[in-house]
């Protein structure tokens, strides 16, 4: 199989905070993802609380269209933050109104993960959530190397930038596996 036709992978991420750790990695991931990958981020900020009788009314357009994007991307990055020890609210909204018949649009996506925490286990724990989430979606889960940006106020500049060189290596390790990952089910 050919390893260098073009990916195409949206970003999603779990914090709408504007210094948000977890969109400042998957910039970071960007900068270090493989030429031949594309990564476009969803805006998840406009999607309502679900509430099934607005579903049966239909989808709201910024859900249509992060259900449009899922669809059309060869995989699927998710920046996770962790509130208390879960997945955030505002990804689980996101993933619970895409998730919704018809023609479920997770099913079948590889997807990988990653996260920043001010504390120690860097999002291990929303990130299993997350896992056990996608298991359920018929998601096709990269298992390595797993993202857990600990500290992350030490390891990220007042700009954005991430700054520790652990982590970049790991990250560029990472997308270069989804890359290789999402062709295997295209
Ligand atoms: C409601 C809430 C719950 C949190 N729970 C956890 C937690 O369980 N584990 C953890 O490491 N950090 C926790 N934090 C701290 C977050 O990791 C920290 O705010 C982080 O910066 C959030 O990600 P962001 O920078 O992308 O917004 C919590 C923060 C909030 C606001």
């Amino acid at each position: 199989m050919s390893d260098s036709g073009k990916v195409s992978v949206l970003g999603i991420c779990g914090s709408l905070r504007k210094g948000s750790f977890n969109m400042a990695a998957l910039k970071a991931a960007i900068a270090l993802k493989p030429p031949e990958m594309n990564v476009t981020v969803a805006d998840i900020s406009q999607i309502p609380l679900y509430n099934e009788d607005v579903r049966t009314q239909g989808f709201p357009p910024p859900v249509e269209t992060l259900r449009r994007q899922i669809k059309e991307a060869d995989g699927l990055l998710f920046a996770c933050p962790e509130y208390n020890y879960g997945m955030t609210g505002v990804l689980k909204n996101a993933i619970d109104w895409a998730s919704r018949p018809p023609d479920q649009p997770f099913a079948g996506k590889p997807c990988a993960l990653l996260g920043a925490a001010a504390g120690m286990a860097g999002t291990a724990r929303a990130q299993y959530d997350l896992r056990r989430a996608c298991v359920f979606l018929d998601m096709h889960v990269l298992n390595k190397p797993e993202i857990f940006i600990g500290q992350a106020h030490t390891k990220f500049d007042d700009a954005g930038n991430l700054t520790d060189e652990a982590a970049k290596g790991f990250i560029r390790d990472m997308m270069a596996n989804l890359a290789s990952w999402a062709r295997r089910f295209k």
